[in-house]
C-alpha cells in the first residue's frame, strides 16, 4: 500500500534481516505486515487457515512486494487450534505478530465455541509454541473490548470494565495468559489493544464486516446504511498505517520497561457513527460526483457493543514512541478509492 511508516522506524527494521512469524497474515491486518516487512527485507514466515482471511490478500502482497521479495515469505496453511502447526510456524522465528483470531463481537454471541477455539486455545497454543522455539519477542492483537462496561473515557490501559461478549472475554485472557507468561517463564510480550480499524483489504463482505466498507457498499448500491442505536455511538477510528507502526514498534522495542505490557492502538480521536455516516458520504461524492445517499436508517443499539470508545495513546508514545501518523479522515482519504473498487 502507499502509506510510508516513520523514517526512524524503517531504519530500526532495516539495520537487521530478522525472521518473523505472522499469524493471520491472509486477513486484513495480517497482510498489510507481512507486505510492510517484506518490503522493508525481512523474512517472515506467516499462517492463516482461511477461515475469514482470503488468498487474494496474500496474492496482492506478492504483486505489490514482487517476486524477489516474495521468496523471503514461507506460508504455512494451518490452524492455530493444533499446536503442532503453531510449533513448525515458530522454528526459527525472533518476533511473532499474532493476529490470527476470529473477530467480531456479534459471531461470537451466536457461536462463542468457535470463537473460543482459535481466541483462546489457539492464543494459548501461539504461546506454548513461542516460549519453547525461544522467540525473543511475542506481540499480539489485543482489543478495546477489553474496556468493556467502564464508562472512564479516554481509556487507560489499567482501568477496564467487565466484557461485554465471548469475543472481549477471548481478548482478555489473551492479556492474563501473555503476562502469566511473561512472570512464569520470561517469554517477552506486548499486547496492542487495536481500537476500531479500518484500510485497505478490510473484508466488505459477509454478515461481519466491519461498520466502514459495509456502509460504503449499501451506499454505492443505493441501499440505506443502518446505524444500531442512535448515531452518537463514537469509536476511535485508526488507519491500518498507524497498526502497522505500532507493530514493528513492538516487536523491536528494547526499553524492557515497554515489554509485558499492554498499549492502546489508535489515534484519540473520536468520531460518531453520525459523523462517520456524514464523512464517507462526502468522500464518496467526491469520489462519484453525483451520487444520491439517502440518510441513514435508525434500529435498535446491538447487543455487545460498547457505547463510546476513545483511546489514551500517550503509553504507546512514551514507551513504544509510537505516534499515530494518520487521522480518520486523513486514512479514508487514502482507502477510499480501494474501498469503492471492492464493491460491484
Ligand atoms: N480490525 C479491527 O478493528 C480489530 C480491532 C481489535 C482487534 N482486532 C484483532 O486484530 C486481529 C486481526 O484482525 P483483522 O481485522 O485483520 O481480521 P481478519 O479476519 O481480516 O484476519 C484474521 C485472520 O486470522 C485467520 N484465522 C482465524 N482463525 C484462525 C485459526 N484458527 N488459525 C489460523 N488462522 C486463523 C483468518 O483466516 C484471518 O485471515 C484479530 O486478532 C482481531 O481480533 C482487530
Amino acid at each position: 500500500m502507499t502509506y510510508a511508516l516513520p523514517a526512524d522506524l524503517v531504519e530500526t527494521v532495516q539495520a537487521e534481516s530478522r525472521h518473523w512469524l505472522v499469524t493471520g497474515s491472509a486477513g486484513f491486518i495480517g497482510s498489510h505486515l507481512i507486505e510492510q516487512l517484506l518490503r522493508l527485507g525481512q523474512r517472515v514466515t506467516s499462517l492463516d487457515n482461511f477461515a475469514t482471511g482470503h488468498r487474494h490478500n496474500l496474492e496482492q502482497v506478492r504483486a505489490a512486494v514482487g517476486e524477489a521479495a516474495w521468496a523471503r515469505h514461507r506460508f504455512i496453511e494451518g490452524d492455530i487450534a493444533d499446536p503442532a502447526v503453531c510449533a513448525r510456524a515458530c522454528e526459527g522465528v525472533q518476533v511473532v505478530l499474532h493476529e490470527a483470531a476470529l473477530g467480531s463481537v456479534p459471531r461470537s454471541l451466536k457461536d462463542p465455541q468457535t470463537t473460543h477455539q482459535a481466541n483462546a486455545t489457539g492464543f494459548l497454543n501461539m504461546l506454548v509454541a513461542a516460549r519453547d522455539a525461544g522467540a525473543q519477542r511475542f506481540v499480539y492483537a489485543a482489543s478495546s473490548s477489553t474496556y468493556g462496561d467502564s464508562p472512564t473515557l479516554p481509556k487507560v490501559e489499567d482501568v477496564i470494565g467487565k466484557p461485554l461478549s465471548p469475543y472481549a472475554v477471548t481478548k482478555y485472557l489473551n492479556e492474563l495468559y501473555a503476562d502469566v507468561f511473561g512472570r512464569c517463564y520470561g517469554l517477552q510480550t506486548i499486547g496492542l489493544r487495536y481500537f476500531n480499524v479500518f484500510g485497505p483489504r478490510q473484508d466488505p463482505d459477509g454478515a461481519y464486516a466491519a461498520v466502514i466498507p459495509r456502509w460504503i457498499a449499501a451506499m454505492l448500491r443505493g441501499e440505506r446504511c443502518t446505524i444500531n442505536g442512535d448515531g452518537e455511538t463514537s469509536r476511535d477510528f485508526c488507519y491500518i498505517a498507524n497498526v502497522v507502526q505500532a507493530n514493528l514498534r513492538a516487536g523491536l522495542v528494547t526499553d524492557g520497561a515497554a515489554v509485558n505490557q499492554v498499549y492502546n492502538v489508535a489515534v484519540g480521536d473520536r468520531t460518531t457513527l453520525n459523523q462517520l455516516h456524514a464523512a464517507l458520504v462526502t468522500q464518496l461524492q467526491r469520489e462519484r460526483p453525483g451520487l444520491q445517499i439517502e440518510g441513514p436508517h435508525y434500529a435498535d443499539f446491538r447487543a455487545g457493543d460498547v457505547r463510546h470508545s476513545l483511546a489514551d495513546v500517550s503509553k504507546a508514545a512514551r514507551l513504544l514512541g509510537y505516534a499515530p501518523t494518520y487521522r480518520v479522515h486523513e486514512g479514508l482519504a487514502e482507502a477510499i478509492g480501494w474501498y469503492v473498487a471492492q464493491v460491484r
